[in-house]
């Protein structure tokens, strides 16, 4: 069988059944758009988190990291637009009062939930959170959740770019949570009200922004190459004229063939010099920088690559799951790359009275950092499809045998291939696998 079978219901329940993500609250019926990561997730993002700062700190021109705050004021979004334009279209069932994004919608047929066809008018949402910041609920004190992180590197770029003794180009890459109150949050992780992103501001010259705007695109296919993506199921697609942000003087779309279509997995955008030209207008701040060779100010061009770790994750988990035959059996395996997977490896003993050698390697690759699980519960072969299930590369199993040659038996996930390995050489042998 082939990936061609896997489904959005398949995805949510392994990542119930194994401790990857639980809907936020559930013991209290949920809360719609919102999830909680159990200790399997949170290894895996914490894997894609690190994997995407090395792919974008790797390469030759500085990217240096910061971390902003989530609660932002009013100012700021209404300096970078938002305020005036992130919206959605919404739309209303007058019989059943259910509520639609209206671009998903065919405004001619009737409510997809009660049958009956009387809309309301197309109205604008706004989709940033408000809140107070204090005891006074008034204009002065309203606050709004963070929509993406990426104000945050603007309205800091002066202070970066003064503090950092770095020079144009540069880049300034951060890693938080965002917020919007999404009209039909769906999709499981896909379209979510509280999420985390992953951006990067890269500052340039104007007159070099489409050199790195293309060399930043080239740069991601190379993340996802790396992640073990199926390339087939990835296209690079720019954006009409018409569906530009506010913001942007060119975007392309990552997307990835989801059973749902494709769609967005990431955006990469050329943002010219909207940004910080806002925010100096706004703030009346200078953020025009001097350039020594021409002897004269300029604002600087950013390129920016936006992707979210909760999109990834589900990218990840829907490329990855596999269903095959193995002796007869099925068995679901997700084929992660070892970069990401969140367990590396298992130890297994093949009887309880090995427990003590097992014990040993346990605690040796543990100690090299290498999340590793120890699993002395059900036949070799239950146990093998426990971790085929949750991603883990290798088993390593002991037995009567190791006693006297100090080798365990390697199996791969992917091939089932099984190897003796010398016991002092395993440590290098599981790093090894996530070169
Ligand atoms: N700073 C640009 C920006 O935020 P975006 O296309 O709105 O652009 C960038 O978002 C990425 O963030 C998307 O490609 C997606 O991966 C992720 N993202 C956006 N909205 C999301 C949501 N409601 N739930 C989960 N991920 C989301």
């Amino acid at each position: 069988m082939t990936t061609e079978t896997v489904t959005l219901e398949k995805i949510v329940a392994l990542c119930k059944r194994r401790g990857f993500v639980f809907q936020s609250a559930e013991i209290y019926s949920g809360l719609n758009g919102v999830y909680d990561f159990g200790p399997l997730g949170t290894l895996l993002r914490n894997n894609i988190k690190a994997l995407w700062l090395k792919h974008m700190t790797q390469w030759p021109e500085e990217v240096i990291q910061m971390d902003g705050s989530i609660l932002g004021s009013g100012q700021v979004w209404k300096a970078s637009g938002h305020l005036e334009n992130f919206s959605d279209p919404m739309v209303d069932c007058t019989n059943c009062k259910k509520r639609y994004r209206a671009d998903d919608m065919d405004l001619e047929r009737p409510c997809p939930s009660c049958g009956i066809k009387s809309w309301t008018d197309v109205r604008q949402f706004q989709l940033m959170f408000e809140t107070n910041l204090g005891a006074m609920a008034d204009s002065a004190s309203k606050a709004y959740l963070r929509p993406e992180t990426a104000q945050a590197i603007f309205i800091n770029f002066k202070n970066v770019f003064s503090s950092c003794r770095v020079k144009i180009p540069f880049g300034i890459a951060q890693i938080g949570k965002a917020f919007r109150n999404e009209i039909t949050p769906k999709q499981f992780l896909f379209r979510l009200r509280e999420f985390e992103q992953m951006e990067m501001e890269f500052f340039c010259k104007g007159e070099t922004a489409r050199h790195f705007f293309d060399m930043w695109i080239e740069r991601r296919r190379v993340f996802y190459q790396d992640l073990g993506i199926d390339l087939n199921k990835l296209r690079v697609r720019p954006h009409a004229a018409d569906e530009l942000s506010h913001y942007s003087r060119g975007t392309v779309d990552y997307e990835y063939n989801f059973p749902f279509g494709w769609k967005e997995l990431e955006g990469v955008a050329n943002r010219g010099d909207f940004d910080l030209t806002q925010h100096s207008t706004h703030s009346g701040k200078e953020l025009a920088v001097f350039d020594e060779e021409t002897k004269a100010s300029y604002v600087p061009h950013v390129v920016e690559c936006s992707l979210g770790v909760d999109r990834l994750f589900l990218t990840l988990l829907f490329d990855a799951y596999h269903e095959d035959e193995v002796e007869g059996e099925v068995r679901t395996v997700l084929r992660l790359s070892p970069k990401v997977a969140p367990i590396k490896a298992a130890v297994l003993p093949l009887v309880k009275k090995l427990n003590e050698p097992a014990e040993k390697l346990y605690q040796a690759l543990k100690a090299a950092g290498i999340s590793t699980q120890f699993d002395e519960s059900g036949s070799i072969g239950k146990r093998y499809r426990r971790q085929d299930e949750i991603g883990t590369p290798v088993c390593l199993t002991i037995d009567f045998v190791t006693l006297e040659d100090n080798c365990v038996t390697a199996r791969n996930r992917d091939t089932l291939v099984q190897e003796r390995i010398a016991i002092d050489r395993v440590v290098d042998y599981v790093l090894a696998m996530q070169r």
